[in-house]
């Protein structure tokens, strides 16, 4: 991914900054498209692992669509020109102000995760004399086996309807006449790399579906949501997700009714490889046992390491052309300039002797990366750079 023409060029750029491959960006979109094309899947983008304004155009000119969680979202995906009958709004918590925007902009599906946002957003539409469009999403409690913050569907998640809420549930939803019910949404987590939790999904869904058959229930779609996760830790040899055997899978596991299409919301599987956090080292200090890199990006710019003790390759692009030769290989913490202990990219990383003023590559960093970016110490705010404009 990097040329030494490139890393020349990063010398020039003030650092830390994101630097976004729009070349890798366009092969994943391709392959995506290729295969959920075959199937006539719908894929909306996650707008919340990256809603960067240059990708989401790129994004969109694939034919995608949008899934947002908050008005601001759907607010960019609109500026982005993804038409409102395109985007799905999802989110535990939306206000009111948030679903009166949606209603105004006539958006595709809002999915609900309770009866009373059911309620809330009935009366919002009566008020607009409008019918809302509207997916269930209901917790599955499909174990997704990803990281205890980013599992989202089991019965302790606060998210979605439980299976045991949806008798009640689905009186209830007769009185409400500004609502139609149009789909079922589920979503288990994020960066799934098992294959098989999926499979686990598909099942869950088809005895679901089964549960609405019979009480003669019409449903529209199937919105499976995201999760599909990317190799942290070999980027280069996984750099587009597999996604022939991800769509696959659905096809020949969900038992679909006649004209029923099958939305997917995924966010992380487009966007992680394409960027990278690229920084420089500021100073080499060395402790008791150990050699400490501090560069100029921190958590403030990538938290995905504090936050979930993320695993994120590093490289010393300075020293990328010597790897092969001789250069000796030393461990280090890389850490960033942040007051917290937990700012730290990696704990004893082997690397290429690195001295100040290297350039390093935080990769696979393209998802929930620039956006979770914050300005914690009153650090500026991290820019981002693109490899067809540099
Ligand atoms: N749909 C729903 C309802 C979601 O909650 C999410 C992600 C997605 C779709 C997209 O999932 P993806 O395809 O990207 O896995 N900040 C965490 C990830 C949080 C994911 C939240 N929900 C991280 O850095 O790993």
């Amino acid at each position: 991914m990097f040329n030494q023409e490139i890393i020349n060029k990063f010398n020039a750029i003030p650092s830390p900054f994101y630097y976004y491959d729009i070349g890798v960006l366009k092969q994943t979109l391709q392959k995506l498209k290729e295969e959920s094309d075959k199937y006539g899947f719908v894929v909306h983008y996650a707008l919340k692992a990256n809603a960067n304004d240059k990708n989401l155009s790129i994004i969109k000119s694939y034919g995608l669509g949008a899934d947002c969680v908050s008005g601001n979202e759907i607010k960019k995906a609109i500026e982005c020109n993804f038409k409102p009958e395109h985007i799905v709004f999802a989110g535990v918590g939306k206000s009111d102000a948030e679903i009166n925007y949606a209603l105004d902009n006539n958006i595709f599906c809002f999915n609900c995760e309770s009866l009373q946002e059911l309620e809330v957003i009935n009366k919002l539409a009566f008020k607009k004399d409008k019918i809302a469009s509207i997916a269930l999403r209901i917790n599955p409690n499909v174990n997704a086996n990803t990281h205890k913050y980013i599992t989202t569907g089991l019965e302790e998640n606060k998210f979605g309807i439980n299976l045991w809420e949806l008798g009640t549930l689905i009186i209830a939803l007769k009185d409400l006449e500004n609502v139609k019910l149009i789909g079922l949404h589920f979503h288990i987590g994020s960066q799934i790399m098992d294959l098989n939790t999926f499979k686990s999904l598909c099942l869950r869904v088809n005895e679901i579906q089964n549960w609405f058959s019979i009480r003669k229930i019409d449903i529209q779609h199937i919105n499976v949501g995201g999760g599909l996760g990317v190799n942290y830790h070999e980027p280069d040899a996984y750099l587009i997700p597999d996604f022939a055997s991800y769509f696959k899978l659905f096809k020949d596991l969900l038992e679909l009714r006649p004209q029923q299409i099958v939305h997917f919301e995924l966010g992380r599987a487009i966007t992680a490889h394409c960027g990278t956090l690229i920084s420089k080292v500021l100073y080499i200090k060395n402790g008791v046992n150990i050699n400490f890199a501090i560069l100029d990006a921190g958590m403030t710019e990538l938290i995905r390491p504090a936050l979930y003790q993320a695993h994120h390759k590093i490289e010393n692009l300075s020293k990328i052309q010597n790897s092969t030769s001789q250069t000796s290989i030393k461990k280090y913490d890389v850490v960033g300039p942040i007051c917290e202990s937990s700012d730290c990219f990696g704990k004893s990383v082997s690397l290429p002797e690195t001295l100040r003023g290297d350039i390093m590559a935080i990769r696979t960093s393209g998802a929930y990366g620039e956006v979770m970016s914050s300005a914690y110490n009153l650090r500026d705010r991290v820019k981002a750079v693109y490899s067809d404009e540099i």
